[in-house]
């Protein structure tokens, strides 16, 4: 048992290439050996029924030659029926015996037997009976098995004797020995192509695995993700190989994101850190003494500590929604809530600005915000502060990338499809269709050089889109340079 059980633990359960072997093997040996016995069995059958029929028309043939002199019970008679049954036992190698009609042995072609009953084995007692019958069984003398036909003679409706025929059986068993052998032979070898087969079956589809297994190893240990694996093959293995690949590929991509990211935020927040630095200094130096000056730097020192705070909290929100965790408190959000709150929100930029915030209904006219925006009744399923936050992003770029004396112009409506749009449209200086694809991306500002005065760091929309995706949404743009842009963010209605 505890051989066993290593057997199965250290040999079997950690291989693959061994299950297969063994699995092969077993199948393969068990199906062989059934259509063997199977085989083995017909044959006997066959050659015992060609046996006894050999043996029937031995008896009949001889039952004709002395029909007579059994019924006349004399010593020539006798005589002629010893004679005749030791001829033909002799040419075809049989034992014959024959008995009168009370089972007594008349005659018997091997060591005689005379006067014995043979009444009560079997076969002659049935023949005694007026039929043809045979049997089979194992003679304790030579310790063989042997077949017997015994046929009854009749004469004007009686029996008259009875003629059994023997065959020893050795010879159909040494027949159906070498059979076996054969048969044994052919499992073996069988067996043999089975374990080559299944070993280099097993290497096959081992070698891949053995080789993503260490590569995973590799990458676990080392977090080098510059390696992939050879694809070869064009099976399931190889489509393996192929995810796994992709996989790398990706991870790869997340660590030069991760690191990009790490560069990016360590440089935004150097420059406003290096710049309070240089107030600071310029304060010591004798800035501090001259009032006008002082207030001045004062205010620069007030801005920088407020942008840092700003980047500060963009970045925790970002990795807050990178660390996948939900929102805790989900709510039914209205959407007029929403956009108002938000519209609020940055209200005082808009007119410190002097650009115009007006509402507009799903056909595009000018509304006042009531009529503007949809029922309390159209809600979305999510968390208010992030959506807010979401929303209010959005807003603040239409109003910081439109100049002065320009109009951004917020709509929401349901759609067909239990979807909720809102819009935000301004006549600002819209955005490269080469930025356009990127602008979502983290840290990505489109021309640098006008963006600088706005202060941003790029992260807004990043920021945005995260939040509207956990809401199962998406945001779109579109835009034309130098005439304004739209921002569409599109949520599923709950
Ligand atoms: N309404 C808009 N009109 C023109 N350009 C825009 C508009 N909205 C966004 N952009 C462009 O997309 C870039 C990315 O916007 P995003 O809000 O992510 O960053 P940001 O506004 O520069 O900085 P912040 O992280 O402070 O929001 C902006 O730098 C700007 O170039
Ligand atoms: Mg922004």
């Amino acid at each position: 048992m505890n051989l066993l059980d290593r057997i199965l633990h250290k040999w079997l359960f950690r291989s693959l290439a061994n299950q297969l072997l063994i699995t092969y093997l077993l199948v393969i040996t068990i199906a062989l050996l059934a259509v063997s016995l199977w085989a083995l069995v017909a044959i006997r059958k066959e050659s015992l029924t060609d046996l006894q029929n050999t043996l029937e028309v031995e008896a009949v043939n001889l039952g004709l030659e002395i029909d007579n002199d059994l019924v006349l019970d004399s010593a020539q008679a006798r005589k002629r029926i010893q004679s005749a049954v030791e001829r033909r036992a002799s040419k075809l190698g049989v034992a014959i015996v024959v008995v009168d009609k009370d089972g007594r042995l008349l005659s018997d072609s091997s060591p005689p037997l005379a006067g014995k009953n043979l009444s009560n084995e079997q076969e002659i007692n049935e023949a005694l009976a007026g039929v043809i019958s045979n049997s089979t069984r194992s003679e304790p003398v030579s310790n063989t098995n042997w077949l017997y036909v015994a046929y009854p003679v009749r004469s004007m409706g009686e029996t008259t004797g009875v003629i059994r025929v023997g065959v020893a059986l050795t010879e159909i068993e040494r027949r159906l020995q070498r059979d076996l052998i054969v048969f044994l032979e052919i499992i073996f070898a069988t067996g043999l192509v089975t374990v080559l087969i299944s070993l280099w079956l097993a290497t096959r589809v081992n070698r891949p695995v053995k080789e993503m297994s260490a590569l995973a190893k590799q990458i676990s240990i080392s977090g080098d993700f510059s390696a992939f694996l050879p694809v070869s093959r064009k099976d399931e293995i190889g489509e393996l190989c192929l995810s796994f690949n992709q996989m790398i590929g990706r991870l790869r991509e997340q660590e030069r994101m991760r690191q990009e990211f790490i560069a990016n935020a360590s440089h935004e927040l150097k420059t406003p850190t290096m710049a309070i630095g240089s107030v600071v200094e310029a304060l010591q130096a004798g800035a501090a003494e001259d009032p006008k000056l002082r207030g001045q730097f004062l205010q620069s020192l007030e801005r920088l500590a407020d942008r840092l705070t700003s980047l500060i909290q963009d970045l925790l929100d970002i990795s807050k929604l990178d660390s996948g965790a939900e929102a805790s408190d989900q709510e039914a959000v209205s959407i007029a809530q929403l956009v108002s709150d938000a519209v609020e929100q940055v209200r005082g930029s808009a007119d410190k600005k002097g650009v115009r915030l007006v509402f507009r209904n799903a056909e595009g006219q000018d509304a006042s915000e009531t009529e503007a925006l949809p029922g309390a009744e159209v809600r979305v399923l999510g968390n208010f502060l992030q959506l807010l936050r979401a929303v209010t992003n959005i807003l603040t770029n239409a109003i910081n990338y439109t100049p002065a004396g320009g109009l951004v112009a917020v709509q929401a409506f349901t759609t067909t499809e239990a979807k909720v749009l809102v819009k935000i449209s301004d006549t600002g200086v819209g955005i490269e269709p080469a930025d356009l694809p990127h602008i979502f991306e983290r840290f990505y500002r489109a021309d640098k050089a006008r963006t600088r005065e706005t202060g941003g760091t790029g992260l807004g929309l990043a920021i945005t889109r995260e939040i509207i995706a956990r809401h199962h949404g998406t945001v779109a743009v579109d835009s034309i340079v130098g005439k304004g842009s739209t921002f569409t963010i599109q949520l599923p209605v709950s």
